[in-house]
């Protein structure tokens, strides 16, 4: 079976074609074209602008998914590289950005009709988990899955492949928008991640004591925008700047202290190191609870290397620990496909007439 994945829930445009063979999965091409560059000028992502990018680059993008994958012209249709080929087509439909959803959605949408092929509409966040069968397929249940990503941050009770449980969950920022959020703070561009854990290195992460937010909470639920605060604070104390009224303030302005590199690189480690501490803990206390027998990362937060470090330490407490290859951890149409898979096992199929998007999806 060959699936067709497209995903364009937020910045990233992409196409990705899988193949499922006796319940083995191969990712044929995957290509993702990311409009980081265009967005890093407004310090985030626009939607307006990303849906705008979208729309340029999905015919391109699908154009050279199909050539990556080097499928066969199809002998009957006679349809081009080979695009009459595949049995299903797994689109985003939610969450995400409603005007981005669209783009790829409506793509989908023309392709089943014109192709005449089966839709399925697939989670963006179900996707990042199921990301982690694309290589690892001997995954035991129940598994409790961190998902960390740019709009999520969950803890959830995986019973099986399309059975979840949430157990606990941010009650406002997700600990990827405090890393790009940190980074503005810090004057780095966006996203935040990949920088500030690049920096971390050079960093000590014991120099700033940032708090560890609901870590002695009895549940399982988790808050970033104080620690952000913290930071901010911080960063505002080490250059001299008032907090409060005068922010702003020209004649202030000139008496602020520019922050040295060690500086930046010391917030960077201390306030990764906070945020690591709580999402790994609570994940041990919620993997502990629920009695799962695999831990699992999933989301863009997962490309962490010392998130990843951290949650494979948790082997030590007799869990299996599976991690998405970081090539997948980030937004991407393979980890689409890979849902469409299981989606299309169980005929779990929608009509290309009623498939709609849901920005404000859950699991
Ligand atoms: O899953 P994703 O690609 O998009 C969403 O679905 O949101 O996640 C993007 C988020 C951004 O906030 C980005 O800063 C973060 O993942 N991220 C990282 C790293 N790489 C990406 N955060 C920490 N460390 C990284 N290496
Ligand atoms: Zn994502």
């Amino acid at each position: 079976m060959l699936i067709l994945g497209i995903e364009t829930s937020c910045d990233e445009t992409s196409a990705s074609i899988i193949e499922a063979k006796a319940g083995k999965l191969k990712v044929l091409s995957n290509v993702v074209s990311s409009q980081i560059k265009i967005h890093r000028k407004f310090g985030g992502v626009v939607p307006e602008v990303a849906a705008r990018m979208h729309v340029e680059n999905i015919m391109p993008v699908l154009k050279q998914a199909f050539s990556d994958a080097k499928i066969k012209k199809s002998a009957q249709g006679g349809s081009p590289a080979g695009w009459g080929k595949i049995d299903t087509i797994a689109v985003t439909n939610g969450p995400g950005l409603a005007i981005s959803l669209l783009v790829g959605v409506e793509a989908a949408r023309a392709l089943a009709f014109s192709l005449n092929k089966k839709l399925v509409a697939i989670n963006h966040i179900e996707a990042h988990i199921l990301a982690n069968w694309l290589e690892n397929k001997k995954i035991k249940f129940p598994v409790l899955c961190l998902v960390v990503s740019g709009g999520h941050t969950q803890l959830v009770l995986v019973k099986e492949v399309g059975k979840y449980q949430i157990v606990g969950e941010t009650i406002d920022d997700a600990v990827g928008e405090a890393f790009d959020k940190v980074a503005k703070i810090l004057g780095l561009s966006y996203p935040g991640g990949p920088i500030i854990s690049k920096l971390a290195k050079k960093g000590d992460e014991n120099k700033y004591d940032f708090p560890r937010p609901m870590l002695k909470s009895d549940n399982f639920n988790f808050s970033f925008s104080g620690l952000k605060t913290a930071v901010l604070y911080k960063v505002k104390d080490l250059k001299g700047e008032p907090i409060g009224k005068n922010v702003g303030n020209e004649n202030f302005r000139s008496l602020q202290k520019k922050l040295s590199s060690k500086q930046v690189a010391d917030i960077s480690a201390s306030f990764q190191k906070a945020a690591i501490d709580v999402l790994v803990q609570k994940t041990l206390l919620a993997a502990n609870k629920y009695g799962a027998k695999t831990i699992m990362l999933a989301g863009g937060v997962s490309a962490n290397q010392k998130l990843r470090e951290e949650i494979k330490k948790l082997e030590e407490n007799n869990f299996d620990v599976v991690l998405p290859n970081i090539k997948y951890s980030t937004d991407n149409a393979a980890m689409i496909a890979t849902a469409g898979y299981f989606r299309a096992k169980k005929k779990d199929f929608i009509s290309w007439e009623k498939i709609d998007v849901k920005p404000n999806l859950r699991l």
